[in-house]
């Protein structure tokens, strides 16, 4: 029997910061209402024809390749997530499969938006446990400015999303009290729709569908979010599915060092700090610099985290993620 442990981290967010107040120039919004909300302050948006979801990915993971201490010829596997792929198909996966050089190893490709990482992870965790791989690379990646609605009538989504990457190597560990000890995964797809995407999807509208109706009032291409319905889900569905892993693990809150939380609202982590009685310093934040980066949050979360020493050799760090589906997760891990 194996763990996987995370061996290598690395993230990638583009220059171009854009403040609240870069958007209220171009919707009606400001940057009281943003923070208040959600706590956001800025966030990255890529230029154009500089980046995508794919190159972004590519750069976060060399540089936790490269903290691994391996060759990217080590790499058994990759697991990518996103919910803002450079086509539609095939997915990034193999496009940082070529992009990097690696030999023609497996490359998925995980669709399961803000709890994407946390699904990705748990796949990568299960195939080194089996001992069928021993690296995997695992990225979260978005591209959300290009596809949103930057006028004020998609402002309630459009002002909450940005751009980056984040990766993690995921290697063999012998010792199984240390590493991924375990993940835990739910779908509730009752409400699929109240975070959604619609179109282009073959289901209810393609491309051909839009062209033809050519109806500048349609939103189907935007994402849609019926906000107070997520944060409601959301603040129920952490608490859930964290406390589901600590119980597997026969860990009370108390033993947690480190919650990185999927960054989807300020307002949600702080709810889900106080419910679990976690000091400032015990949950780390970062949506005030990126916004929510969807299946992107946590691996940059916890990069930034452990460069800046929050994290120890043997400290129980809890991955949490709750996101469109709805999907949630959590990942219960001894660093
Ligand atoms: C999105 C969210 C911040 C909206 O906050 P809210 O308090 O629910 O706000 P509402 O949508 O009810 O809108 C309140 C008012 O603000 C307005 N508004 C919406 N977006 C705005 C913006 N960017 N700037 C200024 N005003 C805005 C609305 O039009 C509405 O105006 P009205 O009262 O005149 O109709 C909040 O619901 C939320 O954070 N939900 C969870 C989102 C989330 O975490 N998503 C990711 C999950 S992975």
């Amino acid at each position: 029997m194996y763990n996987s442990k995370i061996t290598g981290l690395g993230y990638y967010v583009p220059d171009n910061v854009v403040s609240n107040d870069d958007l209220s120039k171009i919707m009606d919004t400001n940057d009281e209402w943003i923070q208040e909300r959600t706590g956001i302050k800025e966030r990255r948006h890529v230029v154009p024809e500089q980046d995508t979801t794919t190159s972004m990915g590519v750069k976060a993971a060399k540089v936790a390749i490269e903290r691994a201490g391996i060759d990217k010829d080590d790499i058994d596997f990759i697991v990518f997530a996103t919910l803002s792929p450079d086509y539609y198909f095939p997915g990034p996966g193999v496009l940082v499969q070529r992009d990097l050089g690696i030999k023609t190893v497996g490359a998925l490709d995980v669709r399961n938006q803000c709890s994407g990482f946390v699904y990705a992870l748990s796949v990568a965790d299960q195939y080194i446990k089996s001992g069928m791989y021993k690296n995997i690379l695992v990225i979260g990646s978005e591209l959300h400015s290009r596809g949103l609605d930057m006028t004020t009538r998609g402002r309630a989504v459009s002002v909450i999303f940005g751009d980056g990457a984040g990766a993690a190597v995921l290697s063999r560990e012998e010792d199984t009290t240390k590493g991924v000890l375990s993940t835990h995964l739910h779908s509730e797809g009752q409400h699929a729709e109240e975070l959604s995407l619609i179109a282009p999807g073959m289901g209810k509208r393609w491309v051909t569908d839009i062209l033809e109706e050519n109806d500048p009032q349609d939103e189907s291409y935007y994402p849609h979010m019926n906000g107070q319905f997520v944060f409601k889900n959301a603040v129920v569905r952490f608490s859930e599915v964290i406390l589901e892993g600590l119980k597997a693990n026969n860990l009370q809150p108390t033993d947690i060092d480190l919650l990185v939380p999927h960054q989807a609202n300020l307002r949600i982590s702080q709810f889900i700090q106080k419910q679990f009685g976690l000091a400032d310093d015990q949950v780390f934040n970062n949506i005030m610099k990126y916004g929510n980066t969807t299946a992107a949050s946590i691996p940059i979360a916890l990069t930034e985290a452990w460069e800046a020493g929050k994290i120890k050799s043997g400290d129980l760090v809890v991955l949490a993620a709750f996101g469109s589906g709805f999907t949630w997760g959590s990942a219960i891990i001894k660093w």
